[in-house]
């Protein structure tokens, strides 16, 4: 992080809940409790006079509209999407999730500062405000700001006292303003923050690392102060905080010290090393610290070469990336750190080295995980440029705007060592015609600006106009969203010497749900809305992962793909966006709950190359399909495989050119179902049995089992832990179809937060506590409160044998 944090601090918390970080020189408070919230646009809510007692309490990050209820009629859409071939205008219902975000809402707290003085100046700051932030202090207008996935700041040292101040925000969502479930509140942090005015700028600090050898690291580090006479001497901190160098300078240029600092033996950033310096910056006038920000930062290297594509630290490499949208399934838009590192733990063990943050800013925190858990990170800005998507799109700010949110967006984030590319845009209309191959070349160079040292890319789907028009050209990277069947043709018209697949696959699926006869299928829908786990249905735009992977194997020049996506996320339900109860996507390899689909094991049999992957579907309780075709795949590691039935050999499968799926799955398609037990053995090169792995048909559900993610959490009143609930048979075989409706208790040092089980088609509410199993599975997330101590989580279901698991939260 760049916004500093002083080496003095120390954490309190006010009569307000606030949580502070005080120094001499410097104060952060993140405002985070002690918020009144209301839906509406009453008059004067901005005064401080106003009596907001009969107002909602609630913490930040906040998402309003996560409460629900899903109703169809919310931003009900009659549109044709043409960026998906649609000629003709149709409802679509559940496009954004069909949750209540639309409308106006106003935030309101208090907060107080340490003794002001002539010398000091205040900052507002804003990670994130959905949408349309107009920011009011002590009852005026500071400052709004449009785009709700910008971080951005005010001054407000002519407004503030040293008592109470009064900070409301306003914020207004319209409809048809979004492609998927924005969220609605403040979602991410809110900061003041207190400083000297002769003081380090914020996002003033950007680290790069020009030069590596094995011997010695160049760290150049330029820092941009306010104020005359000052000096600066920056320490370098390894992994464990232990200084390893230090460097110091009074030479400044245009209100900016620039250093150059050796680092010996450095040890390089990297997805399996992700290895974090830090610098401290220390601002002195005479002999006093005027501001000290701390940094962490990485030394690595980053290049993207015509002959030999995309290497890290020297190395060759693709990009096994997923995109990303924002949302956390049941917990809504609202930040959560243990929520975003259990995304990332899990795609940690698909071998998922990227992340793409469709199509926007990332949250801060996903950045800091994401340098310290080893993730590659192509940092999005926009879905939209001037041409609108949408009626009530980005277009509308576009020229306004654009600029401030891509300088805000870099300068707020360039010292992440994760970030290896910037993204300009997504599949924008702009891509028709010359004004937008002036806009890419704009906005590219306003990248360019803030930071040189990051190539940046454009997510395009219009690939014969693009290669047409000279803006697949001018880009740095080139980036093609599906499309496979271009690639060649591409690469060939494009001058960069490689292609990146921005955005690949769009398969849909529902976990554990398999559709007969088992075919490949566009577009192809079901009286029940969902869509089959034999991972053969993709979208007329799009395509299998097998395509996917053909490519990436066999072309040099390909560097990487981002599929579509990690994730399942609220909205969006294609191929059912005319189908109504349908409202959270079918394109993630893991549910909305974050349980993984079968495709998963397709990805990570790949991907994953230090364990093993062998994993069978469907599952084998097809009662009523008795002696009918239920043909059987296997995704693994291994080439061969043997698969058996209640002991008799259905053959030997081996990975051959045939077709894409040949080529990455084993398939058995003639199975004749029968229960019992199926069983796969799988062979190494030389032909030797080296794995196992069978399932069996279950009886009737009998009891719960519960296995959470995590068994201790930190009493920080945010810290989360997922448990997955299942339902076994009484020989504890996991029953795959069961639908049982649950109930949930916590009791002790924590709370219920909320429940998901993946279902696109569910209309129940994530925060109560009941709901039904999908597919044998759900999961319920537990938050741990303030207090010490065991928490207590109890499920229930009618006729099933209770399940109980005691988690305990300790002292953070
Ligand atoms: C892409 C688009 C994504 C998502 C996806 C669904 O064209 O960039 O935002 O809509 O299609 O397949």
């Amino acid at each position: 992080m760049n916004c500093g944090q002083s080496f003095y601090i120390f954490m309190m918390l006010t009569l307000f809940g606030v949580l502070q970080l005080h120094s001499q020189e410097k104060s952060i408070q993140i405002l985070n409790s002690g918020w009144k919230f209301t839906k509406g646009n009453p008059p004067n809510a901005a005064q401080r006079d106003f009596d907001d007692a009969a107002w909602e309490t609630v913490t930040v990050p906040h998402d309003w509209a996560i409460y629900g209820p899903f109703d169809k009629e919310v931003d009900k859409q009659v549109v044709a999407i043409t960026q998906n071939g649609e000629q003709v205008a149709s409802e679509k219902t559940g496009r954004t999730g069909a949750l209540p975000y639309i409308g106006d809402a106003w935030y309101r707290t208090q907060f107080s500062l340490p003794t002001l003085d002539e010398n000091k100046k205040v900052l507002i700051l804003f990670e994130g405000a959905m949408s349309e932030p107009e920011i009011f202090i002590n009852g005026k207008k500071v400052g709004e700001w449009k785009y709700g996935y910008s971080y951005f700041y005010f001054d407000i040292t002519d407004i503030v006292n040293n008592s109470k101040n009064l900070l409301a925000v306003k914020l207004t969502n319209k409809g048809l303003s979004s492609r998927w479930y924005p969220g609605a509140g403040l979602y991410r942090n809110v900061k003041v923050i207190v400083k000297n005015k002769k003081s380090i700028d914020q996002w003033g600090t950007f680290i790069t690392t020009p030069v590596i050898i094995t011997k010695t690291a160049q760290v150049n580090i330029k820092t941009k102060v306010a104020g005359e006479n000052l000096r600066l001497v920056t320490d370098i901190l390894d992994h464990s905080g232990i200084k390893i160098t230090s460097n110091e300078t009074t030479t400044i240029f245009g209100h900016q010290f620039e250093q150059n600092i050796a680092v010996t033996s450095p040890k390089l950033w990297s997805p399996e090393t992700p290895y974090l310096y830090t610098a401290v910056s220390k601002l002195f006038s005479g002999a006093e610290l005027r501001d000290e920000v701390t940094t962490k930062f990485g030394i690595r290297e980053i290049k993207y070469d015509q002959q030999t594509g995309f290497s890290l630290n020297g190395e060759v490499r693709k990009f096994k990336g997923v995109c990303l949208h924002h949302d956390l399934g049941p917990l809504g838009t609202a930040i959560n750190r243990a929520a975003l590192k259990r995304q990332l733990t899990i795609l940690k063990d698909l071998g998922c080295n990227a992340i793409r943050s469709s199509h926007n800013m990332p949250s801060l925190e996903q950045l800091e995980l994401c340098d310290e858990m080893g993730f590659m990170f192509l940092a999005e800005s926009f879905d939209e440029w001037a041409k609108p998507k949408v009626e009530n799109g980005y277009h509308l700010y576009f020229e306004e705007y654009a600029e401030k949110d891509v300088v805000n967006l870099v300068r707020a984030t360039r010292n992440h060592p994760s970030i290896v590319m910037w993204s300009a845009g997504n599949e924008v209309p702009d891509q028709w015609g010359s004004d937008g191959v002036k806009r890419a070349k704009w906005l590219q160079n306003i990248f360019h600006r803030e930071d040189p040292t990051r190539p940046v890319t454009v997510g395009m789907d219009q690939v014969k106009a693009v290669m047409e028009s000279g803006f697949g050209a001018l880009l740095d990277v080139p980036g093609l969203n599906y499309r496979v069947h271009l690639y060649e043709e591409a690469f060939e018209k494009f001058p960069q010497g490689f292609i990146l697949g921005s955005e690949t696959a769009s398969t849909v699926s529902s976990r554990g749900i398999y559709k007969f006869p088992v075919e490949k299928a566009s577009m192809k829908t079901y009286d029940d809305f969902q869509s089959s786990s034999y991972d053969l249905e993709y979208c007329s735009w799009s395509n299998l992962p097998d395509d996917d992977f053909v490519l990436q194997d066999d072309k040099p020049w390909v560097i990487g793909e981002f599929v579509w996506t990690g994730f399942d996320y609220l909205g969006e339900p294609t191929p059912y966006d005319e189908a109504w109860p349908s409202r959270s996507s079918y394109f993630g390899m893991i549910d909305l709950a974050g349980i993984p689909k079968d495709r998963y094991y397709l990805y990570r049999s790949r991907w994953n190359t230090e364990d093993e992957t062998l994993h069978i579907l469907p599952h084998w309780n097809w009662e009523g399909r008795e002696g009918e075709t239920t043909p059987v795949f296997a995704y693994t590691n291994y080439d061969s495989a043997e698969l058996f039935l209640n002991g008799k050999s259905l053959g030997i499968q081996k990975k051959n050119n045939a077709s894409p799926q040949h080529r990455y799955r084993l398939m058995w398609m003639d199975v004749k179902y029968e229960p019992g037990t199926l069983k796969v053995v799988a062979f190494d090169k030389e032909g030797n049995a080296v794995s196992e792995k069978e399932i069996k048909t279950a009886g009737t559900p009998h009891q719960l089992v519960l296995d959470p993610d995590v068994t201790t959490l930190k009493a920080n009143g945010e810290d989360l832990a997922f448990v997955t609930v299942s339902v076994v048979d009484k020989n504890g075989i996991p029953c795959p179809t069961a639908t049982n409706q649950l109930n949930f208790k916590v009791k002790g040092a924590g709370t219920f937060r909320a429940a998901c089980n993946g279902d696109a088609t569910s209309l129940e509410l994530f925060h109560l506590p009941t709901m039904k199993l999908f597919s044998g599975k759900l999961v319920v997330i537990v938050q741990a409160s303030t207090q010490v101590g065991n928490i207590e989580l109890t499920v229930t279901g009618k006729g099933l044998k209770t399940g109980d698991l005691t988690l305990e939260s300790m002292k953070p």
